[in-house]
C-alpha cells in the first residue's frame, strides 16, 4: 500500500493539508527568486540538479514552476503551497531554507541520491503546509576532539541536520585527547596538541588500560572551518565553537606547559578518558593567551554564542599550586571558587566587549562571573537549566538522559560499543523539556534542545551515523513540532522517512535492530557499556548541586 508523501514528513509540520492533483517538474524547470531568495534558489539548483538531472532556469514568477518569495522578517516560519502548476515557497531567507527541505521530503526519495537514476518522475503532491518550529535552538553537538571527525563527514552531517530542520551545530573542538583548530599565534596546537600516540580501548580511564597502539589525530585549518561555517550557513545552520576551559585542557597544556598548573610536569595528549586534573591555570599569561586564541576563533565563527565549556573541572590543581595561590591572594580573593569566577569573568567580558555571548555547561552557574546575556547548557539532568533560568539566563536543554547519543540504542548485546546503556528512540521522542518545568514564567528562557554525540567510543564516521540515526530524527521532531504524535504513529512515519536515509547511504540503525554487520561482535566495537544509565543519573543528580566533580570521578 502506498503512503501519501504528506504522511512521511519528519519532523511533522504544524499545519498541513492535501489538495487534489500533483505537480510534475520537467526540464527546464523555471525558478523565480529575487533578493534574499536567490541564495536559496542556488541551493535548490545545486542539490536537485545533482540528483534529478532536471535543468533549472531563472523564470518570471508568472511562468515559473518553483517560486521563492521572501515575505517575512528573520524568523523560521514558512509556507509551502503546491498546486498542479507551481510550488510556491514563502518565508524569510531562513524560512525558505526550511521550506526547501520540506519540498525535498515531498519529492521522490531518489532526490537524496548523488546522481540521477533513470525512470523517476519528479512529482510533488498538491498541498498546503504552514510551518514554524516550537524552539529556536535545535542543536546537535559533535565531539570532534576525542575522535577526529574528517571535514567531509562534518559537511555530510550538516546535510543530514539540515534535512531534519536542525539549526545549530555545536563543535566540541578541544579536550584532553586533542585540540582540533589551527591557531596561528600558537602553532604547537596544530603540531603537538592535535594528535595522540594511541587510544585506550573502550572507555579506558588510565594509561595502564589496554591501548590500540595506533596514532590518532587531525585538526581543521582556519580555512576548513570557514568552509564548514559557510556550508552550514547556506543551510540555515549556525556553527557554535567550543573550547573547553578550564578543565578538559590536557592537549592544550601538553603543547604549552606554561598554561598548565604545574609547568614542570611533563604531560602528553591524553590517550584515555574521564575527568582529568590537567586544567589550565588562571594566571595573567594564560588569560592573555586564551584571549589571543579567542580572537582567532571569533574571526572564524560569526556565531553570537561562543562555548567555553566549563564542565568537569576539579579545582585541586589550583588549590595545590603555590603560583596560583599567590595570584589568588594578589587579587584579594578568598578561595579557588572565587578565582574560577574571576577567570570566567575575564573571558566572558572579552566576549561581551566584542558583541558575543558566553555559553557553557551548567557547572558555570555555580561560580558566577557570567554576564546576564550568558546561556547555560543543562547537561547534568534538568536541574541546572531550571536554576539558570530562575537566575535569568537563557538555557539549552541537553540532559544526559535522553539527549546523550553515545549511550546504546538498546540493552541488547547486539549493539556496538557505547558508553552505557541505554537511551531508546522512544526515550528521545518522549522528551518534553516543559514536562517537569517548575515555573512557566521562566520557560520562555529555554531556547531549545540539543543532542550530544560524545566520541570517546564513537570510533569512525559509520559508527557516528549509527549512534545518531534515527534517534536524531526523534529529537528533531521534539525541537520542531509543537504537537508530537504518540510514539506508535511517529514510528510508522519514521519507517517511511528511513527510506530517505537509505537512499542517502546513511548507516542508521534499523527500527528492528542492528544489521548483522552493524553489531558489536567481539572485537574493537564489542558491546561493553561502561556506565549503567540509572547509576550515572543518580550520580550526576547529586553532583548537580555543586560545581566540582566528586573525587571518585577522576581518571588517570
Ligand atoms: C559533559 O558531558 N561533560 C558536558
Amino acid at each position: 500500500m502506498s503512503v501519501h508523501p504528506l504522511d512521511t514528513l519528519v519532523p511533522k509540520p504544524r499545519l498541513l493539508s492535501a489538495r487534489s492533483g500533483e505537480l510534475t517538474l520537467r526540464s527546464p524547470v523555471g525558478v523565480a527568486a529575487a533578493g534574499d531568495a536567490e541564495a536559496v534558489a542556488d541551493l535548490l539548483r545545486a542539490e536537485l540538479s545533482r540528483s534529478t538531472a532536471l535543468r533549472f532556469e531563472s523564470a518570471p514568477p508568472e511562468t515559473a514552476q518553483i517560486v521563492l518569495q521572501v515575505e517575512r522578517a528573520n524568523d523560521e516560519q514558512y509556507r509551502l503551497a503546491v498546486d498542479p502548476r507551481r510550488a510556491t515557497l514563502s518565508g524569510s531567507a531562513v524560512g525558505l531554507v526550511h521550506a526547501f527541505y520540506t519540498l525535498r521530503q515531498l519529492l521522490p526519495t531518489a532526490n537524496w541520491r548523488s546522481a540521477p537514476l533513470p525512470g523517476v518522475t519528479w512529482t510533488l503532491p498538491a498541498c498546503l503546509i504552514e510551518d514554524q518550529p516550537r524552539f529556536g535552538w535545535r542543536g546537535c553537538m559533535l565531539d570532534v576532539a576525542r575522535h577526529f571527525v574528517p571535514k567531509q563527514t562534518i559537511l555530510r552531517f550538516i546535510d543530514l541536520l539540515a534535512m531534519h530542520h536542525f539549526n545549530r551545530l555545536h563543535l566540541h573542538l578541544s579536550d584532553d585527547q586533542g585540540w582540533r583548530v589551527e591557531i596561528k599565534a600558537f602553532p604547537r596546537l596544530a603540531t603537538v596538541a592535535s594528535h595522540r600516540k594511541q587510544t585506550g580501548l573502550g572507555f579506558a580511564t588510565s594509561a595502564a588500560d589496554p591501548h590500540d597502539g595506533t596514532p590518532h589525530g587531525g585538526y581543521y585549518t582556519q580555512e576548513d572551518l570557514r568552509e564548514i561555517v559557510a556550508y552550514a550557513g547556506a543551510r540555515a545552520i549556525l556553527v557554535i565553537p567550543e573550547i573547553d576551559l578550564p578543565g578538559h585542557s590536557r592537549a592544550l597544556t601538553a603543547a604549552y606547559p606554561e598554561f598548565g598548573c604545574f609547568p614542570d610536569k611533563k604531560v602528553e595528549v591524553s590517550t584515555y578518558f574521564g575527568v582529568s586534573s590537567d586544567l589550565v591555570n588562571p594566571l595573567p599569561r594564560t588569560v592573555a593567551a586564551l584571549k589571543r586564541i579567542l580572537e582567532e576563533l571569533l574571526a572564524i565563527f560569526p556565531s553570537p554564542w561562543i562555548h567555553l565549556g566549563g564542565d568537569e573541572a576539579p579545582l585541586d590543581p589550583w588549590r595545590n599550586s603555590p603560583e596560583i595561590q599567590a595570584h589568588l591572594a594578589s587579587l584579594g580573593l578568598e578561595n579557588v571558587q572565587a578565582l574560577r569566577s574571576w577567570f570566567t569573568a575575564q573571558l566572558s567580558t572579552f566576549l561581551s566587549e566584542r558583541g558575543r555571548r558566553l555559553i557553557g555547561w551548567d557547572e558555570i552557574i555555580h561560580y558566577g562571573g557570567l554576564p546576564p546575556e550568558s546561556t547555560v547548557m543543562s547537561w547534568r539532568g534538568e536541574k541546572g537549566g531550571m536554576k539558570a533560568a530562575a537566575a535569568g539566563y537563557d538555557v539549552v536543554m541537553a540532559p544526559v538522559f535522553p539527549t546523550y547519543l553515545d549511550y546504546a540504542q538498546d540493552d541488547g548485546c547486539d549493539e556496538p560499543l557505547s558508553i552505557g546503556q541505554s537511551v531508546l528512540l522512544e526515550d528521545l521522542y518522549a522528551y518534553d523539556p516543559a514536562a517537569r518545568w517548575p515555573d512557566s514564567s521562566t520557560f520562555p528562557q529555554v531556547l531549545g534542545v540539543q543532542c550530544q554525540l560524545w566520541s570517546e567510543v564513537i570510533l569512525d564516521s559509520a559508527h557516528l551515523e549509527y549512534m545518531a540515526f534515527p534517534r536524531a530524527c526523534a529529537l528533531a521532531e521534539v525541537g520542531w513540532s509543537a504537537d508530537c504524535d504518540d510514539f506508535g504513529a511517529f514510528r510508522v512515519r519514521l519507517a517511511q522517512h528511513l527510506q530517505r536515509l537509505q537512499a542517502y547511504g546513511v548507516n542508521y540503525r534499523p527500527l528492528e535492530g542492528p544489521q548483522p554487520w552493524q553489531r558489536g561482535g567481539t572485537g574493537r566495537k564489542a558491546y561493553q557499556p561502561r556506565f549503567n544509565l540509572k547509576e550515572a543519573l543518580a550520580h550526576i543528580d547529586a553532583w548537580a548541586e555543586s560545581g566540582e566533580p566528586p573525587a571518585e570521578h577522576l581518571s588517570g
